[in-house]
């Protein structure tokens, strides 16, 4: 088992909670860790309220026959994500069937000394909305367990934090009565201890690297625990249009062992802006002492782990390993209240934690940080918050890397990999701050550097954020190459190997980054068939066919220039259909339209010539109305309904044949 005690208790979660004297188990049913994050949540909080630890376990580690012998005053807790078509995460298939049938408990069949707490994670845009959880309560209630407090729901499509927050109280004061665990008991408990170091080995403190190996400068592979810094050897704007930016970066990755394959992802690991950095560090005071060496120990490590390497430096954290430039959540700054340095401080930041409308109409709505709100509440940016570096480092996440669908082909670049990034910039509501993308202003950045135009942007927009370039030690700069880190993450988004199986793709915007990569692929296989059988060498070829959308043909248009080019190399196979939606004169017209116009040639492609079909980019309302486009199309070739074409289309996505790379 996971419980981490020397004795090992197996598959019996039940003995590793007698083992280690706890009185509660937190299982996950998590995929991607949202709902292994809420589940320590939910362990912190009753740690914090009641003092009692918490098991957190993978409900994939253990067995579950036993839960009829988890006594009265024990609590099992469950927080589980509903994927897809109301299925489980893979890690809860084995509870789920288990409980399903009619489970056999070691001791009897009934579960009435078992209570429970469920909290589900879903996403209401899908028909079977918190499946997962909504069974497993209605199973466990049928098997006589009891439920404590309410059935939690979290939904992805609007406010899962908001969701969260709103259930909590209910569900943790019904622990109270129905347990009868004490509040108060845990007091208010930190997570971490940060201890400042005097004699220090300055060789062995991590300044923004990110792996052992890259501060030892040990060989071995470039992933995603040691990503590779990757000179830009090449960066420029597909576009300039005066009011976004869309930034082209082609990443070296010669002699670095990284492989990819058309389709994969590449993460870029972005640091924060100077701005943000030196704000956090004034207002916690931390500006003078910004390169003292710290040490943070973690004093609950099964509940919380220490998310950066140490020993590091303040500045450091607060520029590569913490996201202070995320939105600030509503308990995150109501945890601060306490901390305040004038009681009007204090007063405001509990009136946010507590009040739903108020923090939405101050903080919400205006995307400010964390940072933002503390100068808002201090009425000034001078007034230095007594808030201990632990609680910071236990209330904001990790800065994480930043995906890109890769835009260009092996079989053509195999030593770089192309980048097409948006550079995200936005006004949440009318008067607010502009708020700027972290990752893609990163980017930005580069290609500015990269090409001795930092200034320029900084000129035509104010605001644009600054970062600092150079990466710990200065690693990063090699002449006017800059670096930054990267890896790769193997998608399943995947060409047909065969070029005879006909291929149509939709990705308007930045939607067309993988389909660059994808054409390319096709050029390079065409040249070689070409070699070697001739010119008549692509005439079995299945056709391609590529929707693309952008506001003007002069404005926006990526990789405008090189089209024309492949599709000149692909003797006609390739086929491109632009919609524009914003052209002078003409109405407006997005892919879908141009779906239907081609709907036959779309039909045989797909149904009689059993092609692939791919759709990128935006994954609200572009990629939905495409899905129910594509429907009716594969319903009329088929010579039925639009209900028959769903039916065609959910068959196509479980034979592989029609591949999302979509995001939001
Ligand atoms: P962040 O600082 O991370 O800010 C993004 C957050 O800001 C959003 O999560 C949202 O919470 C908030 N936000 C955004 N707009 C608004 C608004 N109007 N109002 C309020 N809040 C808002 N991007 C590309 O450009 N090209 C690609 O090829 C590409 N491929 C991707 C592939 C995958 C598999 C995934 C998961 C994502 C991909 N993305 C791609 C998106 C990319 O990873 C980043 O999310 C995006 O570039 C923004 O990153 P950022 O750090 O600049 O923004
Ligand atoms: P718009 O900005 O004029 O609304 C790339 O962003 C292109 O996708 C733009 O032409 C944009 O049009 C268009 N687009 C916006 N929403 C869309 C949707 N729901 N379906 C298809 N295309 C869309």
């Amino acid at each position: 088992g996971a419980s981490g005690e020397a004795v090992d208790t197996g598959r019996d979660f039940v003995a590793s909670l007698n083992l280690s004297n706890k009185k509660c188990v937190i299982f996950y049913g998590s995929q991607t860790g949202t709902a292994e994050d809420y589940g320590t949540r939910i362990a912190k909080e009753i740690k914090s309220r009641y003092g009692i630890s918490s098991l957190v376990c993978d409900p994939e580690d253990y067995d579950f026959d036993n839960l009829d012998a988890v006594p009265e005053d024990h609590l099992v807790v469950f927080c589980m994500a509903t994927y897809g078509e109301g299925e489980p995460t893979d890690n809860a298939v084995q509870l789920m069937d288990f409980l399903k049938e009619e489970p056999q408990f070691s001791n009897g069949t009934s579960l009435e000394n078992l209570r429970y707490v469920i909290f589900g994670l879903g996403n209401s845009t899908y028909e079977h909305f918190n499946a997962v959880s909504r069974n497993l309560d209605e199973r466990l209630t049928q098997l006589g367990a009891h439920r404590v407090g309410p059935r939690g729901e979290g939904d992805d499509d609007k406010s899962m934090e908001e969701d969260y927050l709103a259930w909590k109280d209910e569900m943790f004061d019904a622990i109270h009565k129905q347990l009868g665990w004490e509040e108060g008991a845990g007091g208010d408990v930190a997570d971490f201890e940060v201890r400042e170091l005097d004699e220090v080995d300055e060789a062995k403190v991590y300044l923004g690297e990110l792996s052992a190996r890259a501060l030892t400068g040990a060989r071995g592979v470039f992933d995603a625990k040691n990503p590779f810094p990757a000179p830009l050897i090449q960066a420029k704007e597909l576009f300039e249009d005066g009011e976004r930016n869309c930034v082209f970066a082609e990443f070296d990755i010669t002699d670095s062992g990284i492989r990819y394959q058309t389709g994969d992802h590449v993460a870029v690991w972005p640091v924060n802006p100077n701005d943000e950095v030196e704000r956090t560090l004034h207002i916690l005071g931390l500006a003078d002492k910004r390169h003292k060496v710290i040490e943070v120990k973690s004093l609950d490590p099964a509940l919380a782990k220490v998310p950066f390497p140490i020993p590091t430096t303040y500045e450091t954290v607060f520029r590569h390993y913490l996201d202070i430039s995320a939105h600030a959540s509503r308990q995150t700054v109501g945890q601060m209240a306490k901390f305040a340095p004038t009681d009007a401080a204090r007063e405001m930041l509990e009136k946010l934690g507590a009040d739903k409308e108020f923090y939405h109409e101050v903080v919400g709505s205006k995307c400010l940080r964390l940072s933002e709100v503390l100068v808002l509440a201090a009425g000034n940016a001078n007034t230095v918050w007594n808030i201990p570096v632990d609680r910071i480092i236990g209330a904001i996440h990790r800065l994480q890397p930043r995906y890109y669908s890769i835009s260009s082909s092996p079989k053509m670049y195999p030593n770089s990999i192309h980048v097409t990034a948006v550079v995200l910039k936005y006004e949440p509501v009318v008067g607010a701050n502009k708020v700027f993308g972290v990752g893609t202003n990163y980017l930005l950045n580069l290609k500015n550097a990269a090409n001795g135009t930092l200034e320029k942007v900084e000129a035509r927009e104010q605001g644009t954020p600054v970062y600092h370039l150079e990466g710990p030690r200065g690693k990063y700069k090699k002449d006017t190459h800059f670096a930054a880190p990267i890896h790769v993450r193997r998608s399943t988004f995947r060409l047909p190997t065969s070029p005879k199986v006909p291929i149509v793709m939709i990705g308007p915007g930045t939607g067309v980054a993988p389909f660059r990569g994808f054409i390319q692929d096709r050029v390079a296989l065409a040249r070689k068939a070409k070699e070697k059988d001739g010119p008549d060498a692509l005439k079995d070829w299945g056709t391609i066919d590529l929707f693309y959308g952008c506001r003007r043909s002069t404005w926006d248009f990526l990789y405008r220039d090189e089209w024309d080019q492949y599709a000149k190399e692909l003797d006609g196979k390739f086929r491109m259909h632009c919609a524009f939606s914003r052209e002078p004169g003409q109405p407006k017209v997005y892919v879908q339209q141009l779906l239907r116009n081609e709907g036959d040639r779309v039909g045989e492609a797909l149904v009689q010539n059993k092609g692939y079909a791919y759709i990128c980019g935006d994954a609200g309302s572009m990629a939905k109305q495409v899905e129910r486009e594509l429907a009716h199309i594969l319903g009329k070739a088929k010579g039925g309904s639009d209900e028959d074409g769903e039916k065609e289309l959910k068959l196509l996505k479980d034979r592989n044949r029609l591949l999302l790379d979509v995001w939001s």
